[in-house]
């Protein structure tokens, strides 16, 4: 009976413990104001392009939204055309598990005045159709607010990286190559010696 008990409580406190994280983007309201540099349908190299972003709270909201706000955080976010058939980048509305958006573009403390960050795209971020958001996180580190370059149905201000590991796959392919030629050359002539000797006994 104890042991029922204690079972039922722990399932009880595990649940509430889970449900404190169970935040979902369809619960969050757009507050923030989103700028970005890049232009709809630019196409940014990896490694090379930059991308100037500034936040705002939307002035529709009353004073003091922000008042909760400890840290924000801006990322490039997968555009649906680059999500279909990636199952590691779908879009989940419980936000613990959404993985639309993957690359951090700044996560800092969040300030009404140092709201701008000039990012140059990483070298690891892959060919794909992106655009921005960010998200506010209060004291406890749960999502409170957003906000994005794009409409909700994403179909707007969406911008394209092209990524430089192309280059990279073949210089790999190549150098590959010449070493699996170079080891069976070595072994080739070591044989070929060998039946030379064996040939002169
Ligand atoms: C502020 O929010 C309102 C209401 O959601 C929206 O219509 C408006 O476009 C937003 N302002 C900017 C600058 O995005």
């Amino acid at each position: 009976m104890a042991i029922n008990r204690a079972i039922v409580a722990t399932v009880l406190l595990s649940c509430l413990a889970a449900s404190c994280y169970a935040i979902t983007f369809s619960s969050l309201q757009r507050t923030l104001d989103l700028d970005a540099s890049v232009k709809a349908g630019e196409v940014l190299k990896a490694g090379e392009g930059k991308i100037t972003v500034s936040w705002k709270v939307n002035t529709t909201y009353p004073a003091g939204t922000e008042s909760s706000y400890k840290t924000v955080k801006v990322q490039l976010c997968y555009a649906p055309v680059s999500q279909k058939d990636r199952g590691w980048r779908k879009t989940v509305d419980l936000l613990k598990k959404d993985k639309t958006c993957q690359h951090t573009i700044v996560e800092r403390p969040y300030s009404a005045s140092d709201n701008s960050v000039t990012y140059t795209v990483k070298r690891d971020v892959p060919t794909a159709t992106y655009f921005i958001r960010a998200y506010v996180y209060n004291a406890a580190g749960e999502q409170v607010g957003y906000g994005q370059t794009t409409n909700a149905e994403k179909s707007a201000n969406l911008f394209s990286v092209e990524a430089v590991t192309g280059r990279h796959v073949s210089l790999d392919i190549a150098s590959v190559c010449f070493s699996a030629f170079s080891v069976v050359s070595l072994f080739g002539f070591f044989f070929m010696e060998k039946r030379k000797a064996k040939a002169s006994n």
